[in-house]
């Protein structure tokens, strides 16, 4: 178990061991007798900043970065006094590829003026091999470029390269390998993200993350349990299960558990309150997961269903393998089951041959459903996809019609749903100091929703009853019970 690892009693003299994960505390010990020298150099210790630009996953990745850096010895510091920037990249829709390319153009300068700067690239968008020639040929100031299979080798990797000058890259096409017990630095000290699978096996014919992160591997649960363990008795009360279809849980384990019964482990847990997970895939919900929801003290009453699309026929063309009137019928089990339960969703807009009556058969699921929140997409062509050679790729005015119409919709359906809250006394579980009013707190509902209220810091990460007072749009103004 990592926690009992002292890297200081590794012989960095010898050779270095060739299991996993001992191999990588060696590395980071290593690392460690690097950063004493620059200490003693420098008059300081090196910083450094991770910055993640995806999804709840590549914000997990980023904190097992943080956490072997931490253990090398690196201080965490603004991207702009950092000695070692690392980007941990995104692919998902172009926009998300260009920030990045942006980005490292304007750490260029900033290398140059400090000598011992490093950065480094990782994520995603590293598992395009016309990315890494990119940057192969026009970004030759980068030292470290790895991908998502590997991130566990980080500290071997930052090795490597502190021991030569050359730019070191290193990227797996896919990997069946799990590694466990590597240091973490999470961001918050009551709650957690939990990796339960990697990859993604559904091929949904606009998507990339397939391609990028590889085959779908369920962790062993005894390992997820033991993980939640370790992170209640310090102190962590809500958890979020993360897997790109966290519905397919368990299917390839040797002994195959589902993701209802995992819950139901993890529900006995001492200490955890809150349950969450992401992201549901509509096709695999089963009923048994219903009434674990339906019955369970602890899962939130929260679901994130993405829909993408409300036409059947689009539906099929993103191989998303269920339809409209399925997707619905679906719906209405899981309000019958769990009448409070709060809906959110994922929707793309302009999918090829998306034709104006598909486009309103997806406003009628909006209208039908009546989302919490929505989270809207401008379809975004991603080579390698199926989708990228449909025909009849939708002109951009008419998605920018489209995605406008939608997202009036959304909100003011989400501005409604949110209300019916108010006068209501519920539990807040308080995350940080409200970004706008220091006097005040940030806190989360059972069903994600955000709250405002007097208070100071001693509150963040207990369970408060407040009375939600105001309604804001999408987010509410409370006062202490
Ligand atoms: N595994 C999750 C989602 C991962 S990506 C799921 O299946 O729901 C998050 C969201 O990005 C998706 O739900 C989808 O709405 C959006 N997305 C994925 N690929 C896209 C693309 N090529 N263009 C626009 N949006 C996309
Ligand atoms: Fe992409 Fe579909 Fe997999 Fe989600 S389920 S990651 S949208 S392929
Ligand atoms: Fe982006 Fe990779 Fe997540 S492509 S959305 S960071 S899985």
């Amino acid at each position: 178990m990592y926690n009992e690892i002292d890297l200081d009693k590794i012989d960095i003299a010898a050779e270095p061991p060739t299991e996993e994960p001992a191999r990588q505390y060696y590395f980071m010990a290593k690392c460690r007798e690097w950063v004493k020298s620059f200490e003693q150099e420098n008059g300081r210790l090196p910083k450094s900043c991770v910055l993640n630009f995806g999804c709840q996953m590549n914000a997990r990745d980023s904190e097992k970065l943080r956490g072997i850096l931490r253990e090398i010895g690196y201080e965490e510091a603004s991207e702009e006094q950092a000695d070692f920037v690392i980007f941990n990249t995104c692919t998902v829709r172009e926009n998300a590829n260009t920030r990045v390319y942006g980005r490292l153009g304007q750490l260029k300068p900033q290398k140059k003026k400090n000598p011992h700067m490093m950065i480094g690239l990782c994520g995603c968008m590293m598992q395009e091999p016309e990315v890494v020639e990119k940057l192969k040929k026009s970004y030759r100031f980068v030292d470290i470029i790895f991908g998502t299979h590997n991130i566990f080798k980080f500290a071997e990797l930052v090795a490597t390269r502190l021991e030569s000058d050359r730019m070191v890259i290193d990227i797996w096409k896919d990997t069946d390998q799990i590694v466990e017990d590597l240091p973490n630095e999470r961001k918050y000290t009551f709650k957690s993200g939990i990796n339960i699978m990697f990859g993604c096996n559904n091929f949904c014919s606009y998507c990339i993350v397939p391609y990028v992160r590889g085959r779908e591997r369920s962790r062993d649960p005894r390992a997820i349990v033991r993980e939640i363990e370790r992170l209640a008795a310090d102190g962590v009360s809500e958890v979020m299960l993360l897997g790109q279809n966290v519905n397919s849980y368990g299917k390839t384990l040797d002994t195959p558990l589902t993701f209802a019964q995992l819950l139901q482990e993890i529900e006995k847990i001492e200490g955890i309150r809150r349950i969450r997970f992401m992201t549901s895939h509509p096709k695999d919900l089963s009923d048994e997961l219903i009434r674990v929801m339906a019955d369970s003290k602890k899962i939130c009453k929260h679901l994130h269903l993405p829909v993408q699309s409300g036409s059947t026929d689009i539906l099929t063309k993103m191989n998303r393998r269920y339809t409209k009137e399925q997707y619905l019928n679906l719906v209405d089990k899981l309000r019958r089951a769990v009448p409070d339960i709060s809906l959110t969703t994922d929707i793309i807009v302009g999918f090829p041959g998306e034709t104006e009556e598909d486009f309103e058969e997806t406003l009628d699921v909006v209208r039908k459903v009546r989302y919490d929140s929505a989270f809207t997409f401008i379809y975004s062509k991603r080579t390698g996809t199926p989708a990228a050679v449909m025909e009849d790729q939708i002109p951009e005015d008419v998605i920018k019609n489209r995605f406008d119409k939608l997202l009036k919709e959304v909100q003011a359906i989400a501005a409604e749903t949110c209300a019916i809250h108010e006068g209501t006394v519920q539990e807040v579980l308080v995350e940080d100091i409200c970004d706008h009013d220091p006097t005040m707190v940030t806190g989360r509902l059972s069903n994600n929703l955000l709250v405002h209220f007097h208070g100071g810091k001693e509150l963040i990460g207990k369970y408060v009853d407040v009375e939600l007072s105001e309604c804001r749009g999408f987010y509410y103004i409370g006062a202490r019970r």
